[in-house]
């Protein structure tokens, strides 16, 4: 298995390329069952998962093609995927293939939607709390579709088809808004979907599908209008920056100082995590190409936040956000709100010499600790890439272990590190 190794003190400088999104590249891969035409996604970034979600949807009979380089393109360019699912060839997506990626179960959207039937496995994932699938099941029922559990597997039917219908969800939940959303497009009548996710994901994927055809109102804002059509067709559509793995290089430029360009990144998508970094001193500047984030010679300061659905700080970012406090001057508090396990990292972190209490959900960091490389082991995406940024701050040298995890969400991290001056690599086997 994989390990990367750092050995820690470097400042970074230079430019790091931000990839296209993971988190909107698999729901828009997914709406590829929605249609027999072909559907072209520019900027899919080169992950674990997005291969993994290749299986699933060949599974289903989707064929895709990737495009070549082109001339003035580099290895840090994102795919140009074509993907068409001319005959959908099987309904189950089976445990074997859903259970390492929990958004492989929103497949259950499109299929219900276009074949009137789904098997699918309930679904696995990150270790990071329990993530029950009651919204999906609830809100496909408003749909239209019976629902049973059987041997492990959420069987969903819809004889005539979905039917419109107003879902409220009982809490934000991104994924079951993609999943609602992708079934609605092909439903009969009008949905409404309350309480939905406003993740720039979830717009994302409605701006596809709309130049596929369908009819949509509302994605951004907590009321989605979906007027039902009956077919859609063929799209292409660009995959939007990654704002996690934005937010992820500017915290470790924040942890470690330096300057650096944040290429092709969004500061629109992050305006939370941005203007806190700014609260604490770090040098946050919107340019044309990017982001360019600044910290040189300058303090620290400590920082209170909460996790929250989108326009909020996001949970991905939580782990990372920990892992610069430690450098702080004075105490901070993370609360964590969107999942009841995502403290993994802690222990993790406190094997460099973090200085972290938890109290539930509320974590306190005494910063200023003095960070000391030793071996860690990742336990989930977001907290392995903590580790990375706390090895980068760390005296001497880290090794990271399970660094698949990484591998899930994170485009060629060890070279974008490494072309700004970090001293870190990948050792295989
Ligand atoms: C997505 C993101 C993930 C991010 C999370 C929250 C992708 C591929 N993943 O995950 O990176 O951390 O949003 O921003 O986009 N819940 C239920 N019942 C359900 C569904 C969800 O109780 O049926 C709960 C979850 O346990 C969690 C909360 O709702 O406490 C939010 O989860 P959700 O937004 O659904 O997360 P994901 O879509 O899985």
């Amino acid at each position: 298995m994989d390990r990367i190794r750092i050995v820690g003190g470097q400042r970074l400088n230079g430019t790091i390329p931000i990839s296209g999104a993971k988190n909107a590249a698999l729901p828009l891969m997914i709406a590829s069952l929605l249609t027999d035409e072909t559907l072209t996604l520019e900027n899919v970034p080169r992950l674990r998962d997005v291969q993994q979600l290749f299986h699933i949807l060949s599974n289903h009979g989707v064929d895709h093609s990737i495009e070549g380089k082109r001339n003035g393109q580099d290895g840090m360019t994102g795919q140009t995927v074509h993907l068409s699912a001319r005959a959908i060839v099987d309904t189950t997506a089976p445990y074997e293939l859903v259970s390492t990626m929990r958004a492989s179960f929103w497949v259950i959207g499109p299929l219900l939607a276009r074949m009137g039937e789904a098997r699918v496995s309930l679904p696995g994932g990150c270790a990071i709390g329990t993530r029950p699938v009651d919204f999906f099941i609830e809100g496909l029922k408003g749909l239209g579709a019976e629902i049973d559990i059987d041997a492990g597997y959420v069987v969903a039917r819809a004889r005539k088809g979905m039917q419109g219908g107003r879902v409220v969800l009982p809490k934000v939940s991104v994924g079951a808004t993609h999943t609602l959303l992708m079934a609605a497009t092909l439903a009969r009548g009008e949905t409404v979907i309350e309480n939905a996710a406003r993740e720039p994901e979830i717009v994302d994927l409605a701006r596809c599908l709309m130049a596929m055809g369908a009819r949509i109102e509302g994605a951004g804002t907590s009321t989605i209008h979906v007027e039902g059509v009956s077919r859609l067709g063929g799209a292409r559509h660009r995959v939007l920056p990654d704002r996690i793995e934005t937010g992820t290089y500017a915290m470790a430029v924040a942890t470690v100082g330096g300057d650096v360009l944040l290429e092709g990144a969004s500061a629109d998508l992050i305006e939370a995590p941005l203007a806190l970094l700014a609260g604490a001193g770090v040098g946050v500047e919107r340019t044309n190409s990017g982001v360019r984030i600044t910290r040189n010679g300058h303090g620290l300061a400590p920082v209170d936040v909460t996790t929250a659905p989108f326009p909020g700080f996001p949970t991905d970012l939580q782990a990372q956000l920990m892992a610069m406090t430690t450098r702080a001057d004075g105490v901070s508090h993370i609360t964590e709100t969107i999942f009841e396990n995502r403290f993994m990292h802690v222990q993790e972190l406190a094997r460099l010499g973090a200085r972290i209490t938890l109290d539930g959900q509320r974590a306190t960091i005494e910063g200023g600790a003095k960070l000391k490389g030793a071996p860690v082991m990742a336990t989930d995406l977001r907290a392995s890439v903590s580790l990375v940024i706390a090895g980068l701050a760390a005296e001497g040298e880290t090794t990271i272990n399970r660094v698949y995890h990484l591998d899930r969400g994170f485009e060629r991290l060890e070279d974008k590190l490494g072309r700004c001056g970090a001293e870190i690599e990948r050792i295989s086997g």
